[in-house]
C-alpha cells in the first residue's frame, strides 16, 4: 500500500517549506490524495534526500532538527523530545502499524508466489496459451528485479517520516486546513499559538472553555485537570480542551480560527516590563512580558494602548508576532512626547504597564497566499515586523519583499535582523531604501516618496499578482494609494496603517 503523507510532514522529511510541497501538487509534481501525497512521488522529486544506511541515526536528528527550523522559521532550534508515556503511546501506535503491514505483507507475498507457481505450470503446458504465460513469467521476474533496486530510495525517507512521528505529532485543523506539529509536552493549544495561527482561546487554563474542539481522528492525552465540565451531548462528540491536552498520534480535529480582527476580543490585561533597549539615537525597543495564561490574543500587525503611571497612555503598533509566547515588543521614537521622556527616564525592568486591546485593521489577508511587498517608513517596521514575523511562521506567502524607507542618517534600527532574514530564507528580499538627507521626524516628500515606489515598480513588473502592506506617514497615504491605483492594482490589495 502507498505510504501516503501530510504536506506539513512532506516538507519536514525533505526539508522545504510547506508552501513548496503545495506548489509542487498545484504543478502536478505531486498528486494529492485529499490533501496528501505519495511517499514515492516525493523521492522521485528530491532524489538527493536518500542517506546512507550506515549514516542514517548519526544525522538524522540533525536533519531534522535543520528542516523543522527551516519550515517553521527560527522558533525550533532544537527538537523538544516528548515524555516517557507520550513516547509509549506513539510507539504502540506505530508497532500496531507495523504489525498490519508485515501481516499485509506476507498475504501479499503469498498470493504472488502462488501467481508465480501458476504462471510457471501454465507455460510449461503444450497449448497456444503456453507462449503468453512464459513471457508473462519473464516480465513478472524483470519488474519484481526493478522493483527490489528502486526500493531503497524510498528507505531513509520513511525511516526519517517514522522518526518525526515518534517526536512530534502533526495536528490539522478542520476547516481551516491549519496545519502545525506538537512537540515535548505541549498543549494543542500552545502548539498551535507557537505557530502564530489566531486559534480561538481564553483562559488557557481549563477553565473557560473556549478552546474547545472536536477530535475526528487520532489519540489525544489529557495533561491537566480543567474545570470546564462538557454537556453530555459534546462529550459523546469528542469534543475536549486543546489548553489541556496534548496530541499522542497525529490527529485531526475541528476547531475556531479568528478569521478577522473581529473576532477577537477586547481584553485588558497587566504586563511587567522585560527589557528596554535604545536600540538607536532615535528608537527604543520596549518588551512587556504577560502572565504565560493570560496571553494578549490580537493579530500581528494590530495595535494596543498602553498605560504608564502619571496617566500618561499611548496607542503603539505591536512589533511582535503573535507566535512571540507571553512576550509584546514595541518600537518608540524617542520624542518630546510624556511616553518617550517617561520611557527614557523613568520606567523600569519589572514596572507594571496596562495593556488594552487590540485594535486595527492592517492585518494579513488570510484567504490570500499572493507574494507580499511590504513598504515602513522608519518605525512603520514595527507592524510589518509583525506580519513579516507572522506571515514566515505560518508560510503564508510564497515570496515576501520588505522595502525600508530609512530617513535618519544611521542604518535602519533593526537593519541586522532584516539581513539575516534576508541571507537565511530564499523567499524573502530585503531593501533598504536610504533618503538620509532629511532632518529628524521630517517625513519625506511625495517627490522622494515617489522614486521609492518607482525602484519598486521596477522591481515588481508584475503587480498584479501581489498584496502590498505599507506603514507610512498618514499625508503619503493618498499619494501612495493613487499610485498603486494608477498601476492597475485593485483597492483590496493594498493595505495601510500610518506611523
Ligand atoms: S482556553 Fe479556557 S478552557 Fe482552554
Amino acid at each position: 500500500m502507498a505510504r501516503l503523507l501530510s504536506a506539513s510532514r512532506a516538507a519536514s522529511i525533505v526539508g522545504v517549506p510547506r508552501g513548496i510541497i503545495q506548489k509542487h501538487i498545484q504543478t502536478g509534481e505531486l498528486t494529492s490524495f485529499e490533501g496528501k501525497v505519495k511517499l514515492s512521488q516525493l523521492v522521485k522529486l528530491y532524489p538527493d534526500s536518500e542517506i546512507e544506511k550506515d549514516e542514517i541515526f548519526e544525522r538524522i536528528e540533525e536533519f531534522i532538527a535543520n528542516a523543522l527550523k527551516r519550515a517553521r522559521y527560527a522558533k525550533f532550534q532544537k527538537l523538544i523530545t516528548p515524555d516517557t508515556a507520550t513516547l509509549a503511546s506513539r510507539l504502540a501506535n506505530l508497532s500496531k502499524e507495523l504489525a498490519e503491514t508485515q501481516i499485509a505483507l506476507h498475504q501479499n507475498e503469498q498470493l504472488l508466489a502462488k501467481l508465480h507457481d501458476y504462471i510457471i505450470e501454465q507455460s510449461n503446458k503444450n497449448n497456444d496459451s503456453a507462449a503468453v504465460y512464459k513471457s508473462l513469467g519473464e516480465w513478472l521476474n524483470k519488474t519484481g528485479k526493478n522493483i527490489t533496486t528502486n526500493t531503497p530510495k524510498i528507505k531513509p525517507l520513511i525511516q526519517k517520516d517514522d522518526f518525526l512521528r515518534i517526536m512530534a505529532a502533526q495536528v490539522h485543523i478542520i476547516p481551516s486546513g491549519l496545519e502545525y506539529f506538537v512537540e515535548g509536552k505541549s498543549s494543542i493549544l500552545e502548539a498551535g499559538l507557537t505557530t502564530g495561527s489566531a486559534l480561538n482561546y481564553g483562559c488557557s487554563n481549563g477553565n473557560c472553555g473556549k478552546c474547545k474542539a472536536k477530535l475526528i481522528s487520532g489519540k489525544i492525552e489529557k495533561i491537566k485537570q480543567h474545570e470546564y465540565v462538557f454537556p453530555e451531548a459534546e462529550k459523546a462528540q469528542n469534543y475536549f480542551l486543546m489548553c489541556s491536552n496534548t496530541a499522542v498520534t497525529d490527529i485531526e480535529i475541528e476547531a475556531d480560527i479568528a478569521g478577522s480582527e473581529k473576532d477577537i476580543p477586547q481584553q485588558s490585561l497587566s504586563t511587567k516590563v522585560k527589557k528596554i533597549e535604545p536600540i538607536s539615537k532615535y528608537v527604543s525597543v520596549l518588551t512587556l512580558k504577560t502572565q504565560r495564561t493570560k496571553r494578549l490574543r490580537f493579530l500581528a500587525g494590530q495595535e494596543v494602548e498602553l498605560k504608564l503611571r502619571d496617566n500618561i497612555v499611548t496607542t503603539l503598533p505591536i512589533a511582535s508576532c503573535p507566535c512571540d509566547e507571553s512576550f509584546i515588543q514595541f518600537h518608540i521614537e524617542n520624542n518630546s512626547s510624556p511616553f518617550s521622556h517617561y520611557l527614557n527616564n523613568k520606567l523600569k525592568t519589572g514596572d507594571t504597564v496596562n495593556v488594552n486591546g487590540p485594535s486595527g485593521h492592517f492585518v494579513l489577508d488570510k484567504d490570500s497566499t499572493k507574494p507580499i511587498i511590504f513598504i515602513a517608513v522608519d518605525t512603520g517596521f514595527a507592524p510589518v515586523k509583525s506580519l513579516i514575523e507572522n506571515a514566515l511562521s505560518l508560510e503564508a506567502a510564497e515570496y515576501i519583499h520588505f522595502y525600508w524607507i530609512n530617513t535618519q542618517a544611521e542604518k535602519p534600527y533593526l537593519h541586522n535582523i532584516c539581513r539575516a532574514w534576508n541571507d537565511a530564507l530564499d523567499n524573502f528580499k530585503y531593501t533598504a531604501i536610504n533618503v538620509a538627507h532629511l532632518s529628524h521626524n521630517e517625513i519625506p516628500s511625495q517627490d522622494i516618496f515617489s522614486a521609492c515606489l518607482s525602484n519598486l515598480i521596477k522591481d515588481h513588473v508584475d503587480l498584479a499578482n501581489v498584496d502590498i502592506y505599507s506603514a507610512i506617514p498618514e499625508s503619503l497615504t493618498e499619494f501612495a494609494n493613487t499610485f498603486f491605483m494608477a498601476q492597475g492594482l485593485d483597492a483590496e490589495q493594498v493595505h495601510f496603517t500610518h506611523n
